[in-house]
C-alpha cells in the first residue's frame, strides 16, 4: 500500500515512516524541513529513513502551496494519508501567527483537497492537539468535551483543523481520523519541548526554567505508543454507515486522543530525567507562560474501545531511552 505522510522530516513523522516501511509498505515523505527548529536534525531523520528504507521517497515541498503540492503528487497513487506536518509549537504561536495559519489552515485545507479529489485516497488520518482542551478542568479530557475556548492560536488553528474536516467527511464523504496527541517524546525528539531542552541543560549544568513553580501535570506518551496508534488508525477506516463516532459526528469522521492515560507531575518527570542523566539540574522556577495549559491527562477509552489501543511504555522506561539516544546523537 502507498502512504503519504506529511511531516515526515519531523519528529513524529519520521518514527510513523520507520515502522510503515519496516512493515513493507510504500512512503512518500513531504515536508518543506522549515527551520522553526534545527533543518540538521529534520535532514538527519530523512536520511535515516533512506539508507534504510528502498520503499521511502522524499519529496522536499510546501504542502501549503497546492499547485506544488499536486505537482509533486501527480505521478503517484496515493492510498492512505497521514498529515502530521504543522507548525507545532503553543510558544511560537504568540510571536508567529501566520506560520501557523499558513502551515495548519491552508495547508490542512490543501490535504484535504487533495484527498476529495484524487480516485485513490480510501483515508486521511490528521495531527490535532491536546492544547485543544484550552483551560478544560474536567479530568481526564475526553473526546465528548466541549472545546471551544482555546487559549493559544496553535490550538484554535488545530480545532479549526477538526471543524474543517467534519465539513469535509459530510460534504464529500472523505473517511478521516483526527488524532488529539498528548505531549509525545523519545528519540529524534523535538529540540523545542522540555524533555529536550532540560536534557541538554542538565548535561551542560545550565539552569532549567520550570514554568507555574512546577506545580503542572502531563500527559507524556512516547513515541512508539504514539506510532503504534496511528498505525491502527491508518489501518481502520471509519465506516459511511451513519453512525456516531467518537467525538459526535455521524459523517465518516472521528476523533481521538492519543496518550498514555497518566498524568505525570512535572516535578516527577524531573526526577526520572535526573536519574537517567546522572546528575542534578539546577531549577529556575518561573511564572506560568501565556497560552499554556496546567493540566493535561488523556482519556483514551475511545480508542481503546474501538481499535485495541494500548501505550504500554512508562516515562521510567521511555525517558532513559531518549537520553541515551540524546547522548549518542550529540556525541556527549
Ligand atoms: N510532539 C508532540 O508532543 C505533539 C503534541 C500534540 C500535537 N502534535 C502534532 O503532531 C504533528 C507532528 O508533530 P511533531 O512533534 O512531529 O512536530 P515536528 O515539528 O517535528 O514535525 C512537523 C514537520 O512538519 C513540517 N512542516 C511544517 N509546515 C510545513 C509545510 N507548510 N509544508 C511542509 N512541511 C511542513 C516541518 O518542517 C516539520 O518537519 C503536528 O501536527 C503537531 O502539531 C505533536
Amino acid at each position: 500500500m502507498t502512504f503519504l505522510v506529511t511531516g515526515a522530516a519531523g519528529f513524529i513523522g519520521y518514527h510513523l515512516s520507520e515502522r510503515l516501511l519496516s512493515r513493507g509498505e510504500r512512503v512518500i515523505g513531504i515536508d518543506n524541513v522549515n527551520d522553526y527548529y534545527s533543518p540538521k536534525l529534520k535532514r538527519d531523520r530523512i536520511a535515516d529513513l533512506k539508507r534504510r528504507h528502498n520503499g521511502f521517497t522524499f519529496i522536499e515541498q510546501d504542502f501549503a502551496d497546492f499547485d506544488g503540492l499536486k505537482t509533486a503528487l501527480a505521478s503517484h497513487r496515493v492510498e492512505r494519508i497521514a498529515h502530521l506536518g504543522a507548525q507545532a509549537g503553543v510558544r511560537y504561536s504568540l510571536t508567529n501567527p501566520h506560520a501557523y495559519v499558513h502551515s495548519n489552515l491552508v495547508g490542512h485545507l490543501n490535504l484535504m483537497e487533495y484527498a476529495r479529489h484524487s480516485d485513490s485516497v480510501e483515508h486521511l488520518v490528521y495531527a490535532s492537539s491536546s492544547s485543544v482542551y484550552g483551560k478544560n478542568e474536567k479530568l481526564p479530557f475526553s473526546v465528548e468535551d466541549r472545546v471551544d475556548q482555546p487559549i493559544s492560536l496553535y490550538a484554535a488553528t488545530k480545532k479549526a483543523d477538526e471543524l474543517m474536516s467534519e465539513t469535509y467527511s459530510h460534504l464529500y464523504r472523505l473517511p478521516q481520523t483526527g488524532l488529539r496527541f498528548f505531549t509525545v517524546y523519545g528519540p529524534w525528539g523535538r529540540p523545542d519541548m522540555a524533555m529536550w531542552l532540560f536534557t541538554d541543560a542538565i548535561l551542560k549544568g545550565e539552569p532549567i526554567k520550570v514554568f507555574n513553580s512546577g506545580d503542572m501535570r502531563r500527559d507524556f506518551t512516547y513515541v512508539d505508543d504514539i506510532v503504534s496508534g496511528i498505525v491502527a488508525c491508518l489501518d481502520n477506516p471509519p465506516p459511511d454507515d451513519g453512525s456516531v463516532k467518537a467525538g459526535g459526528s455521524v459523517t465518516p469522521h472521528r476523533i481521538y486522543n492519543i496518550g498514555n492515560h497518566r498524568s505525570e507531575e512535572l516535578m516527577h518527570m524531573i526526577a526520572v530525567l535526573e536519574k537517567a542523566v546522572g546528575k542534578t539540574a539546577v531549577k529556575q522556577f518561573e511564572p506560568m507562560q501565556p497560552g499554556d495549559v496546567k493540566d493535561t491527562f488523556a482519556d483514551i477509552s475511545a480508542i481503546e474501545r474501538d481499535l485495541g489501543f494500548h501505550p504500554t511504555t512508562s516515562i521510567e522506561e521511555g525517558i532513559p531511552r531518549f537520553v541515551d539516544w540524546f547522548r549518542t546523537y550529540h556525541g556527549v
